[in-house]
């Protein structure tokens, strides 16, 4: 009735028992890596995020005022086009911030109002702005006075937003949004029509 001494040894099954388990953990392991990596594509095949679309529709020019003391006065109106080409990504704008540029001067700043663009929208912006006596640089003050003798007026527009993305409930954290749109050509006489102008987005 005694047992074969290599079963009754402990021993020697210890070690299939650890290997075993080992290979269990492993398998979990590479199971869990398998799973994540499936949910990862299948996320992004849903969500397929596309790159927001920003154009400038109109822009104007008033009451362009170059004083002697090389101060400038001048108010501008711009229709940004804001386009969310995603089916499923909502965005929050918390802070939008708009800039007019000429050779590199910030001639005048605005906010625009917090806003939430729904999937697929498309949202018009008015943006006001006004260049209150800026002191402007020596040698950009000639290139304005020689701008405003050729009836026109090349600036850019620089915009800073902060950003949220919303899929569902989910909500991701804030992100910056840097909106470029250069050159934009405004016209002094109110008859030529505007060129609309495609900007550059970078997150
Ligand atoms: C431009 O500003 C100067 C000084 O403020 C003022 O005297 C002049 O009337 C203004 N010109 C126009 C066209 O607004
Ligand atoms: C986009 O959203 C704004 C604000 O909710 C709304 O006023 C506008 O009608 C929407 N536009 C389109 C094309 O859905």
């Amino acid at each position: 009735m005694a047992r074969p001494p290599s079963q009754s040894n402990p021993t020697q099954e210890a070690k299939p028992k650890r290997s075993n388990l080992l290979r269990y953990i492993a398998m979990i392991i590479l199971a869990l890596i398998i799973l994540v990596g499936i949910a990862v594509i299948i996320i992004w095949l849903v969500l397929r995020p596309k790159r927001l679309e920003y154009s400038v529709e109109n822009a104007a020019i008033h009451n362009f005022n170059l004083t002697d003391a090389n101060h400038l006065y001048a108010n501008f109106d711009f229709t940004i086009r804001a386009y969310n080409p995603n089916s499923r990504v909502s965005i929050y704008y918390d802070t939008v911030e708009v800039s007019v540029l000429y050779e590199d001067q910030t001639l005048a700043t605005n906010a625009v109002h917090p806003f939430f663009q729904s999937h697929k929208n498309v949202t018009r912006l008015h943006v006001g702005l006004t260049a209150q006596t800026v002191t402007v640089y020596e040698s950009v003050l000639k290139d304005l006075r020689l701008e405003r003798s050729s009836r026109d007026i090349e600036l850019d527009l620089w915009m800073r937003a902060t950003i949220r993305f919303k899929v569902g409930v989910w909500k991701s954290k804030h992100r910056i949004l840097k909106i470029f749109c250069s050159p934009v050509l405004l016209h002094f006489n109110k008859h030529i029509s505007f060129q609309r102008i495609p900007c550059d987005v970078e997150f």
